[in-house]
């Protein structure tokens, strides 16, 4: 059976993802749109009622929607800082976009609360960023964006060349470590092997 179901989201629907991430707005209508309808409806076929539930990790109680919204805000600095020192071209809309959506998947990952949830039986059986990439793929986004999100997670066994890959690597790495930090998890940067 499949673990998602693409639903539109009426005009108030639309309105809570659109607040939950405010670079949404930054995004072309087009591309806007199908990542709107994308959230919802990944939240919709998830055992969570709300985007707000959805925690961002195993075992860290922290919202989902705020390490989307630092990795967002961390890829745009450094793709700033990319641009300025090392005259790297980065294409912004591409780059936005794979951050906002990297981590779709995740409602479908985990079941419960933010303070108490386990993995789903899906998660056991398709890789992280997979069931991200196949959602939107069937909404028509382009290649370039699924292959970022598809390959993103720690364990991925290849990883474009494209500035916005390395950029989008970081940015989540350095976020996601914040949270971590904060629990009995040991963080990606002190994994010294
Ligand atoms: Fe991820
Ligand atoms: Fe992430």
């Amino acid at each position: 059976m499949k673990s998602y179901t693409i639903r539109e989201p009426d005009d108030a629907q639309a309105r809570v993802i659109e607040q939950a991430f405010p670079r949404l707005a930054d995004l072309p209508d087009a591309l806007r749109r199908k990542a709107v309808v994308a959230w919802h409806s990944m939240v919709a076929s998830s055992g969570y009622t709300t985007l707000d539930e959805v925690p961002f990790s195993s075992g860290c109680p922290d919202r989902l929607v705020d390490h989307i919204n630092d990795v967002v805000e961390a890829g745009l600095a450094l793709a700033d800082v990319a641009a300025r020192r090392w005259n790297l071209t980065v294409d912004r809309t591409r780059l936005l976009a794979i951050l906002l959506l990297h981590d779709l998947d995740k409602p479908l990952l985990s079941v419960g609360t933010r303070e108490d949830h386990h993995s789903t039986p899906v998660a056991a059986r398709i890789p992280h960023g997979v069931l991200a990439a196949l959602m939107l793929a069937e909404l028509g986004i382009e290649e370039d964006i699924v292959a970022a999100v598809v390959t993103h997670a720690t364990h991925a066994s290849l990883r474009g060349p494209e500035p916005e890959v390395l950029i989008l690597h970081y940015a989540d790495l350095f976020a996601a470590d914040h949270l971590i930090s904060q629990t009995s998890r040991m963080p990606f940067f002190r994994m010294c092997k």
